[in-house]
């Protein structure tokens, strides 16, 4: 991508969250910031996957993931830059759908089974079926990814 494209897409905020999954026997979980709804009918949310990173298989090769709505940026950090191994050392978290960690500091999360993967240039589309979502807490301040930092929003 070109430097003025990369630096268009910094000025566009987007949402982001950690998704996770139980690939064999490993917890595996990364922050993204391509997750988005795409169907209502059927139930579908989407994110995409680096494949230059491997980030696609634990997705491609486990049948659900749990989305996990956060509201403190150090989640964000252990889940992009911490070894893999190390990451879910440093969380609480409860097992999900087929053993995906929920992380109990997510202000919400959301259940899926997946629906299908699609490859496309050099990342996959991860798509799920939403089975479950909860609210953890009512009060949170979600987090939005700017200029390549966080930021809080508040009402
Ligand atoms: C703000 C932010 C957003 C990210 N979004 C994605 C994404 O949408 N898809 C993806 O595959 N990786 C994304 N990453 C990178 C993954 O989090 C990272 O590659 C993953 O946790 C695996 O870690 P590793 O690359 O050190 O193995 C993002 C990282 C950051 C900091």
């Amino acid at each position: 991508m070109s430097e003025l494209i990369r630096s268009i897409m910094r000025s566009f905020p987007l949402g982001v969250v950690v998704i996770t999954t139980k690939w064999s026997d490993n917890l595996v979980g990364m922050t993204v910031n391509t997750f988005n709804s795409l169907s209502l009918n059927p139930p579908l949310v989407m994110f995409s996957a680096d494949k230059t990173k491997g980030n696609d298989i634990p997705f491609k090769e486990s049948k659900g993931f749990v989305v996990n709505f956060i509201d403190d940026e150090k989640l964000f950090d252990i889940f992009a830059f911490k070894p893999i191994k190390e990451r879910f050392r440093e969380v609480k978290f409860i097992e999900g759908i087929n053993g995906s960690p929920i992380l109990l500091d997510s202000y919400a999360y959301i259940e899926a089974k997946k629906y299908a993967a699609y490859d496309i240039g050099d990342h996959s589309i991860i798509v799920g079926e939403v089975v479950n979502g909860k609210f953890m807490r009512d009060n949170f301040e979600p987090i939005v990814y700017y200029n390549r930092g966080y930021y809080k929003l508040r009402k």
